[in-house]
């Protein structure tokens, strides 16, 4: 049954969706806060609130999954954050890790050289830096983007070492460690997930470019001859698994880099691209790395690191790497999953989700909280579904009111406890998207929803 009449105000494409109608929506739902805020913030650093959490919690569970546990041939990693520092040294980040930079005499700010077309005059915002007389722009220099730390008691530049720009150098300096006790021969793959730091010189755009960010990378180590073949293959894997967590088709797109846009250890890369309300910009990149980084660190340690095979050829193996941030992969979900509609008379918003990645499952919902029976019933499903499954338990306010909370945050389904369920001991499952309404027995509400969540799921095309 389909309550009243559901207008969609967007239509499949997302350049009407903000930024600022994301964030916010994040924030009044508990998703993502501005972090430090009662010491007044730090600019472009956010906080994960419950839901945010949760959510994270299934991009990158779906990605080890599609990595680790469903292949025979990636092994999981988990490397420091904080390495010898000799390792940026020989994999080029020391000295080429770099943006090149500007600064405004006037204004104060600083700006990339390479992105001066994107950004704001800090006088005249409605001009870009340069642009006004009273612009005074610095010779760009280049600026290192990796963070300083110090290791141990003493200062100096004996101790100075480096928080992770990338995770990948940690896998690179463990490939001798797999191959012998992994007893792994190319192709195979290495993969991990953490946090990476890049003192970026404009983070901006929400969660889109900050320091602080969770990779999710893999590093795949080839025969150099079937490198092409590989990094062609791991193109289409990884948007596959981007539209299987629900990303709509239209709104991703693979663009392979031009020669100067490649990172330094790069011989080909592309980037599968999403239309962020920002325009096209980068989700995840993929790039064939060669044997640059091996190679860089073998010379610089003095350990061999190739692949000597039964027969005695060897090489040092070229290296494929998906390499894609969590925050990207959240904010592209949340603005491709929000919508506003009216039904019936009254406005909702809504995030249509793919099941698999909703922070919440299920909601179980009492449909009047203070009538005894009713709240037992739903306490006691809330508590069986719980066990197996992320799911809420809401007793607070009206009804219509307890499921838009629910559409907010994208929970598919709804398990309502009603006079009904009294009788006969069946609920009503709400459905998020199409508001349908259908009645099954309480006792196989936790096989009902198994069986949805591993249904196949497309984004739904508006009527
Ligand atoms: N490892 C590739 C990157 O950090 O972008």
């Amino acid at each position: 049954m389909i309550a009243g009449v559901l207008m969609w105000i967007r239509y499949g494409s997302v350049t009407d969706v903000t930024m600022d109608q994301i964030v916010s929506l994040c924030r009044r739902r508990g998703f993502v806060f501005p972090s430090s805020e009662i010491y007044g913030g730090l600019s472009s650093t956010y906080d994960y609130g419950h839901y945010g959490v949760l959510m994270k919690n299934e991009i990158r569970q779906a990605w080890l999954r599609s990595m680790v546990q469903e292949r025979d041939d990636i092994v999981a990693l988990d490397s420091a954050v904080i390495l010898n520092p000799a390792v940026w040294e020989a994999s080029g980040h020391v000295a080429g890790f770099t943006d090149p930079l500007v600064d405004c005499r006037t204004c104060k700010l600083r700006f990339r050289a390479d992105k001066l077309e994107d950004s704001h005059c800090g006088k005249r915002p409605s001009k870009k830096p340069g642009e006004d007389a009273q612009c005074d722009l610095t010779e760009a220099r280049q600026f290192n983007l990796m963070f300083q730390t110090q290791v141990g008691a003493m200062e100096g530049a004996s101790s100075t070492a480096y928080l992770r720009p990338e995770t990948a150098q940690g896998i690179f300096i463990n490939f001798k460690n797999v191959l012998q006790i992994a007893r792994r021969k190319p192709p195979f793959g290495i993969a991990q997930t953490g946090k990476s730091f890049r003192n970026e010189i404009t983070p901006g755009n929400f969660l889109f470019r900050v320091r602080e960010f969770e990779q999710m990378e893999m590093e795949f180590f080839v025969p150099p001859a079937d490198a092409p073949k590989w990094h062609e293959y791991w193109i289409d894997q990884r948007l596959s698994w981007h539209l299987g967590l629900g990303l709509r088709r239209e709104m991703l797109r693979v663009r392979p880099h031009e020669a100067e846009e490649l990172s330094h250890y790069s011989s080909a890369t592309s980037d599968i691209e999403y239309l962020y309300p920002i325009g096209w910009q980068e989700l995840e990149g993929v790039a064939n790395r060669g044997d640059y980084d091996l190679t860089q660190h073998a010379e610089a340690s003095g350990t061999k690191l190739e692949f000597v095979g039964p027969d005695g050829e060897r090489y040092v193996p070229y290296v494929v790497e998906p390499a894609v941030s969590i925050e990207r992969i959240f904010v592209a979900l949340l603005c491709d999953a929000y919508y506003e509609e009216v039904v019936g008379e009254r406005e909702r918003t809504v995030l249509r989700l793919s099941p698999r990645v909703a922070p919440v499952k299920a909601a179980v919902l009492p449909l009047i909280s203070k009538d005894e029976g009713m709240a037992t019933q739903a306490r006691n499903l809330f508590e069986e579904l719980r066990k197996r499954f992320s799911v809420e338990h809401d007793d607070s306010g009206q009804i219509g009111r307890r499921y838009r909370r629910q559409d907010e945050i994208g929970t598919p389904w709804a398990f309502t406890i009603d006079e009904q369920t009294l009788e006969d001991e069946t609920v009503t499952v709400r459905d998020r998207d199409s508001l349908a309404q259908e009645r099954i027995p309480i006792s196989g509400v936790a096989s009902w929803l198994l069986a949805a969540l591993e249904r196949p799921w497309s984004p739904p095309v508006a009527a």
